[in-house]
């Protein structure tokens, strides 16, 4: 296979193709099984007007719902169909060089890369720190993840900052934000000219197939990531999904869920260090609702797992890990214990 074919395949490369039908799955991180019932109610009750085409009212008010939530203004939201599509949009900003903060989720780079944009690597080395990425100072656009898919890392924002330049605009892609109890290095609330905010609902909320996220950023950079955008973009249900999830119901519910996952992950890491002796090392602190693990001289891991019906997500598509790395989600108790009796029949 040509190394740009292998670029191109390991960039598109997700989770969910490493969890097929029937394996316990470790390797998407979106939690639990189906969207709240709740949640799917108001879905259900928006199905009757899905013949008319979503209103720019409709938009305004999801948009001024987004803004409460965060301290925006309406005019600072983008409305997203899946955060997926805020990095396909990055494009029309015509950066002369993208660096992306690697490893990190692929997705923006394949986005870049597929619109022409040239794009460089800025690969952190173990453990982590944004305070150790090499950005190079003509970079005009700056990708990076807060936290970070697959490293769990979460950057003190006082390290964003650090990358501002006059003439760069930093994207933070904080889709596993939700996830941090008091989201103290969040920087969504805070307005800055030349700084996006990507979030998305997907994981928390289970609702991956309906696709739902948002930008927040300047009235200005907002309108240029627009400019070639189709009409109605996000869709009826779209819409009402994420007015439904900015409540404060919904924001109560989140902090449960957050809690859960915060509970879930320290059980998950206190298990795993009884692999250490066995080489099996965490990368921590783990601030979201994954953990990467590296597993030295075991490239085998990931194979001798699904045979024994356990995904966890393959890392050595990701700039800067190969296959002595595993990233596996935090789970609930009982799935947790039968991913580590089966880590323990491995090693
Ligand atoms: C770090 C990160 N950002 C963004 C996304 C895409 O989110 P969405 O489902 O909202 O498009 C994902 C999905 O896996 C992700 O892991």
């Amino acid at each position: 296979m040509s190394a740009d074919r292998q670029l191109w395949d390991s960039l598109r490369h997700h989770g969910d193709v490493d969890a097929s039908d029937g394996l316990l799955d470790f390797a998407v991180n979106v939690h639990g099984t189906a969207p709240p019932d709740w949640l799917q109610r108001r879905l259900a009750s928006r199905l009757s007007d899905l013949a008319r085409y979503p209103t720019a009212a409709e938009d305004l008010a999801v948009r001024e719902s987004v803004a409460r939530r965060h301290g925006r203004n309406p005019d600072e939201v983008l409305l997203l169909s899946g955060a997926a599509e805020g990095f396909s949009l990055l494009a029309h900003l015509s950066p002369r060089c993208a660096a992306v903060v690697h490893p990190s989720f692929t997705e923006p780079e394949f986005a870049l890369r597929q619109a022409g944009i040239a794009v460089q690597q800025v690969v952190v080395p173990p453990p982590f720190r944004l305070a150790d990425a090499t950005v190079p100072d003509h970079a005009d656009l700056v990708v990076l993840g807060n936290p970070t898919n697959p490293t769990s890392v979460l950057h003190p924002r006082a390290d964003i900052h650090a990358l501002r330049r006059p003439g760069r605009v930093i994207v933070v892609d904080e889709a596993f934000s939700d996830v941090v109890p008091g989201e103290p290095e969040t920087l969504a609330g805070i307005s800055l000219p030349d700084v996006l905010v990507l979030r998305s609902l997907t994981k928390t909320w289970a609702i991956a197939g309906l696709r739902c996220g948002y930008l927040l950023g300047s009235p200005a950079l907002l309108a240029e990531l627009t400019r070639r955008r189709p009409h109605w973009p996000v869709g009826t249900l779209q819409l009402e999904a994420i007015r439904a999830c900015c409540t404060p119901e919904a924001l109560a519910a989140a902090e449960v869920i957050m809690q859960r996952i915060g509970e879930d992950r320290k059980y998950l890491i206190a298990a795993l260090r009884q692999f250490e002796s066995q080489g099996v090392g965490i990368v921590e602190p783990a601030d979201a609702s994954f953990l990467l693990l590296h597993v030295s001289g075991r490239p085998d891991l990931r194979h001798r797992l699904k045979e024994r019906g356990i995904a966890v997500r393959r890392c050595d598509t990701f700039p800067g890990l190969s296959d002595d790395y595993v990233r596996v989600a935090v789970r609930e108790r009982e799935a947790a214990d039968a991913l580590l009796a089966a880590i323990r029949e491995v090693l």
